[in-house]
């Protein structure tokens, strides 16, 4: 019997990364589906949505229509995601071809979804820290491994506790089994996922041992075989200084961070309810600089957000100034449904909107030559595992800048030095040396 074909889209962040393949593991192992990169040839057509900003919801529903048009008789189609857990039954109204809807939190339900007929699953108090997936991993060198779900922040614009529900960790023994695992596979990178890492083990679902996310950090390290453990998104609240010891010390964990700082501006922060000042961020990013010279920050960055003013503003600035991120992810604020910052008065217009966000961002580019240009003539250990659209072979430096080779398979899963000849914004060129 011919194998039921799946396609699968996948949007926003690495967490819907990581859901995607454990829905494609489900699927592979209890239907009987094999991946396809051909929509049209598709039994069954997923789209895994993000809603973190506005434009996404808008794009899915143009997606779906597509979907529609170009799908093969028959062919099942499916919505999970966050934009499926805030919209739920309601996509079937506005999308009546869609045939199941399942939740960034219920994803885990996925064969129940495409066995019965409009199935909607949007529960954000489900509890999936425990289900055991089945393998799947898009990359045979990184292993994305969630650590917890959901988020128990309440930034006052942020959809995500709404959409994936309250905070629970993922018991150490499941994260220690398959990065373990993963290690006994080849894999050398592990790379750790939650929507707040450092909230790790505040509610565990059952009782569990005391741990937190240095503690993990340590154990993970002790896994024989991973060379290098990557994690996305620390709070910088709670980058304490245990945690910038453990990063700044131990030799596995790669030396790239992602701060979110969002405003630089106190005011802004405290209604954004980030927890923290301007302040101790610039003390934060300034210990971990001073602890680890060749570090990368990364960041993401809100301007526009509802009563923030010039002076507030020149505040983003001047923290971009003092810290000089090597990579920054800025966004214009976007009212999102269930957030209270959409309730909030002193919304800003868009042409002043754009006006910050290019002012931000022109800046920034100025301080990413600056930083690029340095990297001439320097010598980083690279973890190749990517070809290239442009032929090459490409991977991450320790410190997460992605370094490109002439060269082709035989480089892939392996850690050689390379010597930077051509720095590029988004890339150094270089040879092995
Ligand atoms: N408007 C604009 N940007 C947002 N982000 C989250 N919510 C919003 C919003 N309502 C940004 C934040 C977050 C990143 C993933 O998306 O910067 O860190
Ligand atoms: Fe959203 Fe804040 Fe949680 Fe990040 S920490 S997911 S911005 S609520």
């Amino acid at each position: 019997m011919m194998s039921k074909k799946l396609f699968i889209q996948t949007l926003g962040c690495a967490m819907n990364v990581r859901d995607s393949e454990h829905m494609i593991a489900e699927l592979e192992q209890k239907e009987g589906y094999t991946l396809t990169e051909d929509m049209g040839e598709a039994d069954l057509i997923l789209i895994n949505t993000c809603s973190v900003r506005e434009k996404p919801v808008n794009k899915l529903f143009s997606e779906v229509g597509a979907f529609k048009k170009g799908a093969k008789e028959g062919a099942k189609i499916g919505v999970c995601g966050c934009t499926a857990s805030h919209l739920g039954g309601e996509i079937f109204k506005r999308a009546p071809y869609v045939d199941f809807v399942l939740g960034a939190r219920n994803i885990s339900k996925i064969t129940q979804a495409v066995n019965t007929p409009k199935f909607v699953a949007t529960d954000i108090n489900y509890d999936e820290s425990e289900f055991a997936f089945g393998e799947f991993r898009s990359s045979p060198f990184k292993s994305y491994i969630n650590i917890s779900i959901g988020c128990d922040k309440k930034c006052t614009y942020c959809i995500v506790p709404h959409t994936r529900g309250e905070e629970i960790s993922v018991p150490a023994e499941l994260i220690l089994r398959e990065a373990s695992r993963a290690a006994a596979n080849g894999v050398k990178e592990l790379f750790l996922l939650g929507q707040n890492v450092n909230g790790y083990g505040k509610r565990f679902s059952s009782t569990h041992e005391k741990m937190d996310f240095t503690d993990l950090l340590k154990r993970l390290s002790d896994i024989d075989g991973i060379e290098r453990i990557r994690f996305t998104s620390p709070h910088p609240l709670h980058m304490d200084d245990k945690f910038i010891a453990e990063f700044a010390s131990n030799p596995k964990i790669c030396k790239s961070i992602h701060m979110p700082l969002q405003s630089g501006n106190t005011k802004v922060l405290r209604d954004m309810k980030r927890g923290y000042t301007k302040e101790w961020f610039l003390d934060r990013a300034e210990r971990i600089r001073s602890l680890v010279p060749d570090v990368s920050i990364s960041t993401d960055i809100i301007v526009a957000f509802p009563g923030e003013s010039e002076s507030e503003f020149n505040d983003t600035m001047d923290v971009l100034e003092r810290v000089r991120f090597e990579q920054m992810f800025s966004f214009k604020y976007s009212p999102r449904p269930l957030t209270k910052a959409a309730e909030f008065a002193g919304q800003i217009p868009d042409e002043i909107a754009s006006e910050r966000l290019t002012r931000l961002q022109s800046r920034h580019n100025e301080i990413l030559d600056e930083i690029v240009a340095r990297q001439k003539g320097r010598v980083f250990d690279v973890y190749f595992e990517e070809l290239r659209a442009n032929g090459g072979v490409a991977g991450r430096s320790f410190n997460n800048f992605l370094v490109q080779v002439n060269g082709s398979e035989e480089l892939l899963g392996k850690t050689l030095k390379v010597r930077v000849d051509e720095p590029k914004r988004m890339v150094l060129y270089g040879e092995v040396v």
